[in-house]
């Protein structure tokens, strides 16, 4: 037990905040090579011992953002109040900048579209065409795209097909297991699941919740394969209902997430998904153009189109 959570978390620190977040880091690494705090974490459900929902609870709760030793002393001392609240918060990380690896992908579906999205979070994936696009592109160079007061920039590469409008979006509803609203509570939760060192990352959510919350996206409460036959049920007619998935499937396990595909094309709906390559093992190309960092992989209608950073800084089309 104690020593797989270790693992867990050298694994973190190794091949998710190295290069990220040196908090991040030093803490993993420290928790992974202390009895102590690894025997408390292991108190908790399995789920529930993952390195940044704990983070992120005790930096909600107060933790200091300083060095390992007073991070621990800290935790040590609330504990209780940190595992309390870690069993009824999961990590719901909602990242606007992931519509920029998206939108490319979005737009070779003809519209107008309804979007379902499947782990909306508080809805920032879900409002593409509100946003402003800058891309620097390795064949055209900048491209604007849209005018909405915050500009998700990403770099292209691979000749991906940039489109000259955002998408007509006419209707659009999410679906998410525990729906954040954009009340002040949760947004500051929002903020928190960001990484310590990642201002810019903050600066953008708070401008996408200022556009969300001027018409805020429905949200239903209710599982990916459960809820969707009803969701998709209220398209109205003449759109293309599109069914996107950004950072979900993860959580989904593997049966569940067959059946969610099997479900998505037999309700006839386009199927957009950005997730990491472990999701559809079947779906990974054969050969990854090589890329700036762990690449997640954009697929439409189940075909591989393009890989991307996780957060949407660049796209290389395939
Ligand atoms: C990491 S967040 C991603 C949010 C958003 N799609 C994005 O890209 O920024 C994953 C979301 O999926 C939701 N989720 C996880 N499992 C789910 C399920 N089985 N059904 C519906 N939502 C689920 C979580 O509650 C969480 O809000």
């Amino acid at each position: 037990m104690t020593s797989d959570t270790a693992d867990w978390y050298l694994r973190f620190a190794d091949g998710e905040a190295a290069g990220r977040s040196v908090i991040y880091e030093e803490w993993a690494r420290g928790v992974a090579a202390d009895p102590e705090v690894l025997a408390l974490l292991d108190g908790l459900p399995e789920q529930k011992r993952q390195p940044n929902l704990v983070f992120s609870t005790a930096r909600l709760l107060g933790a200091p953002s300083g060095i390992w030793p007073v991070f621990r002393e800290w935790l040590l001392a609330h504990w209780d109040a940190v595992a309390e609240e870690a069993r009824v918060r999961s990590t719901q990380t909602n990242e606007p900048g992931r519509c920029a690896a998206l939108l490319p992908a979005l737009a070779l579906v003809p519209g107008p579209l309804a979007l379902i999205e499947v782990g909306a979070s508080a809805g920032l994936t879900l409002i593409p065409d509100r946003y402003a696009y800058r891309y620097d592109d390795d064949r055209r160079g900048e491209v604007r795209i849209g005018d909405g007061d915050l500009v998700l920039e990403c770099a292209t590469a691979g000749g991906v097909p940039l489109p000259s409008a955002p998408p007509d979006v006419r209707w659009r509803c999410g679906i998410d297991l525990h729906p954040l609203n954009l009340s002040d509570g949760d947004v500051h939760w929002l903020e928190t699941l960001v990484w310590p060192e990642a201002e810019d990352r903050r600066r953008r959510i708070r401008a996408a919740v200022a556009i969300a919350r001027r018409d805020p996206p429905r949200i239903v409460r209710g599982d990916v394969v459960d809820a969707l036959r009803e969701v998709v049920a209220q398209v109205p007619d003449g759109l293309t209902p599109v069914v996107v998935s950004s950072g979900t499937l993860v959580y989904v396990p593997g049966l569940r997430r067959a059946a969610f595909r099997h479900l998505v094309r037999e309700l006839g709906c386009r199927l957009l998904a950005l997730e990491g390559m472990r999701v559809f093992p079947d779906l990974t190309p054969e050969r990854v153009p090589a890329t700036p960092g762990t690449p997640f992989l954009v697929t439409l209608d189940e075909s591989p189109v393009a890989v991307a950073d996780a957060h949407g800084r660049w796209l290389t089309w395939l």
